[in-house]
């Protein structure tokens, strides 16, 4: 008879509420929404080995947003050597303030104070930013703004209504609606709905973002751009070891495979003297 094993008992009491947890946590994660009215968030990939879209988001970062947030987490030395920027090139075309050294923290230009009086919230510090919200959430939320003359700003945002942030690339960008579109009426098999004479049925729809021909500096998919070199960069930031720890990764499992084969071999071969 098997003899009941009260370590095994235990074990399983401390890893159930483990696996429940995981799996509540998977199943609400799933439960698109966090892009608000947005709707789902744009998916962003991040390439941590493109040297130039992390330097080209630097230089945006430093440009546009550093005057209100900081990346206190962060030294400026640090960066321009992952970045691969020589310092006195990085010093001179991307530090506004000559007092700084590059063992410094990044701490920012404003006083806390000052700004939480300004925007009624001091802007948060953004070093870890897409880890608390997600790199997809900030990719999208920078794109998300529209004219609305009902805020202070005269924008507000899908993705974080309300925001008390400006649209800060509204240059760059150009003057984005909400519009209105003519979208086929889909039936239940899932095709378009046509009328007797065989016209798609079109219904119309609202919510939808657009930016004059012509209106900003960039186009869309340049727009589209700068704010992927934004958000990867952010996306470094927030864990500058990130690249180097999923090279190492690749390392570890190649080796995992070579030692599972040499100790399975091994085990072969012991099994013989047995037999
Ligand atoms: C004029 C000051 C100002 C500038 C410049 C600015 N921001 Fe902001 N930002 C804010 C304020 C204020 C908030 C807080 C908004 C709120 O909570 O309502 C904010 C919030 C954010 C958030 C949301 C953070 C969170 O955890 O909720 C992100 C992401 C962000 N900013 C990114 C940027 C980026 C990227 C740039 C540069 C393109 C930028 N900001 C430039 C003032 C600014």
């Amino acid at each position: 008879m098997k003899t009941f094993n009260p370590l095994s008992l235990k074990l399983l009491k401390t890893l159930t509420p483990l696996v429940l947890v995981f799996f509540v946590g998977s199943i609400s994660a799933a439960e698109g929404g966090p892009c608000k009215d947005y709707g789902d968030c744009d998916e962003f990939k991040y390439s941590l080995n493109d040297t130039e879209s992390l330097q080209r988001g630097a230089a945006v970062f430093l440009n546009y947003c550093y005057g209100c947030h900081s990346l206190q987490y962060s030294r400026w030395g640090r960066v321009a050597k992952d970045l691969n920027i020589p310092e006195e090139l990085f010093a001179e075309n991307l530090i506004f303030d000559s007092s700084i050294k590059m063992g410094d923290l990044m701490k920012g230009s404003m006083s806390k104070d000052a700004s939480a009086e300004w925007f009624g919230v001091a802007p948060p510090d953004l070093t870890l930013v897409t880890r608390s919200k997600g790199d997809d959430w900030v990719y999208t939320y920078l794109r998300a703004y529209y004219e609305d003359s009902s805020k202070q700003y005269g924008v507000n945002n899908l993705v974080y209504p309300g925001t008390a942030m400006p649209n800060v690339l509204i240059e760059l960008q150009g003057n984005q609606k909400l519009v209105c579109k003519n979208t086929p009426v889909i039936g239940k098999n899932g095709g378009e709905k046509r009328d007797d004479s065989g016209n798609t049925i079109t219904k119309e729809k609202c919510g939808y973002l657009k930016v004059a021909e012509g209106e900003g500096s960039l186009s869309k998919a340049e727009f589209d751009g700068l704010i992927y070199d934004l958000t990867n960069f952010l996306v470094y930031v927030g864990e500058p070891a990130k690249a180097e720890r999923e090279r190492i990764g690749w390392y570890v499992i190649f080796f995992f495979i070579i030692f599972t084969t040499l100790a399975s071999l091994l085990y072969r071969e012991y099994q013989k003297d047995y037999h």
